[in-house]
């Protein structure tokens, strides 16, 4: 790790502590809590941790791995094989080869599958990592997500199995269920809604569905760890009281073309910092 990283590492720890146990211990206001968090992302910005995945994420691509002993240079994320820039702008996509619409994570295990010849297990492994058990897709991910910053979100799903996939998706972020009723849209549908202090976004408005789309996958403070779609997914199905969806799962996919299509035109802006 450069000292410049370590530095930032520490720096980290000592604001995003202070911010979250401001939150946790309910002893400032929800305002009070909320500007020092955008505090904390303004000053952490141009010092993202997300670039120590970045670098591991680049060096995974570039590697022999799997029994067939091959890099992912050849993977097709979309526009063509090996083709980085732009890619993740627009997924999730159709693929004709795989014969599924697949957001960033499906497409990287297929081509682990099919290229090197991974089991799905091989290739699914610490999908989610855990300080101790890093995450080769999570740095995939963040490296491959920075290779579109500053390009616009162009999902517009005109391929029927996408079409199919954002009325799916639609229908689920509406769709009441579990043990308190909640849809995703009981959380994300108003304007200024909180939930334990967190301002929600409204994803039915394509201002905040652009802010929300646009920044993930983001280094997340409170996990200290680069998160993608799929763990935030994870995470709110979760808060909805739904059972466990396993990795990769067309559900997820769906309410990403969803939000992927509302958020259209937004600029990316990840690996951002999230709390
Ligand atoms: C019980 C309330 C609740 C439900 C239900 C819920 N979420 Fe969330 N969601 C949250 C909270 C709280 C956050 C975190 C906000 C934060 O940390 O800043 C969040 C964050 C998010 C984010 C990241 C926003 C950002 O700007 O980074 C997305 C995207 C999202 N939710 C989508 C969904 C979807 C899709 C569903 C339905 C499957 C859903 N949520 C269900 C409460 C909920």
């Amino acid at each position: 790790m450069s000292t410049r990283n370590s530095t930032s590492v520490r720096r980290l720890i000592a604001i995003g502590l202070a911010a979250l146990i401001g939150l946790a211990t309910g002893t400032t206001r929800a305002e009070d809590a909320l500007d020092e968090i955008a505090r904390f992302r303004q000053q952490m910005a141009d010092d993202n941790p997300a670039e120590l995945w970045e670098t591991r994420g680049e060096a995974a691509w570039h590697e022999a791995d799997g029994p067939k002993h091959v890099s992912l240079e050849q993977c097709d994320l979309g526009m063509g094989p090996g083709v980085v820039a732009g890619s993740f702008a627009r997924l999730p996509r159709w693929f004709a080869d795989a014969r599924q619409v697949m957001d960033l994570e499906q497409r990287l295990v297929w081509c682990m599958m099919t290229q090197q010849g991974m089991s799905r297990e091989a290739a699914e492994e610490n999908h989610f990592g855990d300080g101790g058990k890093r995450s080769r897709l999570e740095a995939l991910a963040a490296w491959i997500a920075g290779q579109s910053r500053g390009m616009p979100v162009d999902v517009p799903a005109s391929h029927p199995e996408e079409q199919r996939m954002l009325a799916l998706g639609e229908r689920m972020f509406y769709y009441r269920a579990g043990r308190h009723d909640f849809s995703c849209a009981t959380c994300h549908s108003g304007d200024k809604q909180r939930v334990r202090l967190q301002a929600v976004p409204n994803l039915t408005d394509p201002k905040d569905a652009r802010r929300a789309w646009t920044t993930w996958p983001a280094y997340r403070i409170s996990q200290g760890e680069v998160r993608t779609m799929q763990n935030r997914m994870n995470d709110c199905l979760r808060q909805q009281r739904m059972p466990e969806v396993g990795f990769g799962s067309e559900l997820v996919t769906a309410l990403s073309m969803y939000m992927a299509h509302q958020a259209q035109g937004g600029i990316v802006d990840a690996p951002s910092l999230k709390r």
